[in-house]
């Protein structure tokens, strides 16, 4: 499929790495390094070093999980490119997920002021979202995403050979964001998606939704305005998120999390930006065919509104949403109080009901 041109870099879809070796045979670089978690260096590295022309590289790996997407790992990387020789002619090539490709972004961002970077997503939420766009960045204090830069990769490779070995929950993870691509600009997509699997998902539908970020991000690459619709579902997702992190013997994956936050975000839409009720039944028997329920507690409550009142997207203490206006369609800005965030919390609580779809 066609290479997509993003802000200052391009998105190669599927090409056998062939754009990936021209890549680094122009690039002349002093040094490669291939930033890997130990999922990536058994199952993706080898394919990878086996279509590559390069005699010398070094590997630098951390333990995969959102968990270690910390100040701490992020000096580890420091501190192995320091050691390795690293100058500002080096390449950091970030192989994996979201936590990889956020992580090695913001370590290559910030390492002598700034290496180049490249995105190789091996998960399909890196594919969809986490890779494009150049949102690199490190959690704190249970905080996601706090620490962190806008800075463009070189280039993003994008190869669904990778998505073959990937465990069915991760998959069903990635899916999420693709809905939530649907629900914000494309109504025939988001009908596309209700049909699709996400275990066999269609090479097509991923690059379609790469193609809604990149429009996306191409007109907002730092989030002023538009680009904020992308966070539909996050504000509550990224709490609940954050919560589970801490509280859950098997935590929810991001994309598990955001289906929540968009079930929650979609009860606010009806009340705040004029979703319409037979719209909002349609998105929770849609999520409610792909994502089990999840319990949230009454206790957890007040901690998950702390949550939303520290996240970044909030302006002068308001907690910010963006919501549907229709399906297909997104406002941004939307200042909700924790009254009406509760009640969205225990709204879904009330009507999820695990493969039977949702009663409003
Ligand atoms: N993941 C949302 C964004 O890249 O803006």
């Amino acid at each position: 499929m066609e290479t997509i041109q993003s802000i200052s870099y391009p998105i190669v879809f599927n090409d056998d790495f062939a754009a990936l070796n021209q890549f680094i045979q122009q690039g002349n670089y002093s040094k490669v390094f291939f930033l890997v978690d130990e999922q990536t260096e058994k199952h993706c590295l080898p394919l990878l070093i086996s279509q590559l022309q390069i005699s010398e590289y070094d590997l630098i790996e951390i333990t995969s999980g959102e968990i270690n997407k910390t100040i701490d790992f992020c000096i580890g990387i420091w501190r192995m490119l320091i050691d390795f020789g690293a100058d500002r002619n080096s390449l950091l090539i970030n192989v994996g997920g979201g936590v990889i490709t956020d992580i090695g972004g913001f370590a290559a961002s910030t390492f002598k002021r700034g290496i180049d970077f490249v995105q190789i997503p091996t998960t399909l939420l890196a594919q969809v979202d986490a890779s494009v766009g150049g949102k690199t960045g490190i959690d704190m204090d249970h905080l996601k995403n706090i620490i962190g830069t806008f800075a463009q990769p070189n280039a993003v490779f994008i190869d669904t050979f990778f998505l073959r070995t990937l465990p069915k929950r991760q998959l069903i993870s990635g899916f999420a964001e693709m809905l939530k691509h649907g629900l914000i600009s494309d109504r025939a997509y988001f009908d596309l998606l209700k049909e699709a699997s996400p275990e066999t998902i269609d090479p097509e539908l991923i690059y379609h939704s790469i193609t809604i970020k990149n429009e996306v991000v191409k007109q907002d690459p730092e989030e002023k305005g538009l680009r904020k619709i992308l966070n539909f579902g996050h504000t509550v997702g990224h709490a609940i998120e954050s919560y589970s992190l801490q509280h859950d013997a098997m935590p929810l994956t991001h994309g598990e999390a955001i289906a929540i936050g968009m079930v929650c975000e979609a009860f606010l839409s009806v009340e705040k930006t004029e979703l319409t009720a037979a719209e909002l039944v349609e998105i929770m028997e849609t999520l409610g065919r792909f994502y089990e329920k999840y319990t949230i507690k009454e206790v957890s409550v007040p901690a998950l509104i702390e949550l939303m009142k520290s996240d970044k997207k909030n302006n002068s203490g308001k907690i910010n949403c963006s919501l549907l206006t229709q399906i297909g369609q997104c406002a941004i800005d939307c200042f909700c109080n924790e009254e009406e965030l509760c009640r969205s919390l225990f709204a879904y609580q009330k009507s999820y009901h695990a493969k039977l779809g949702f009663r409003p």
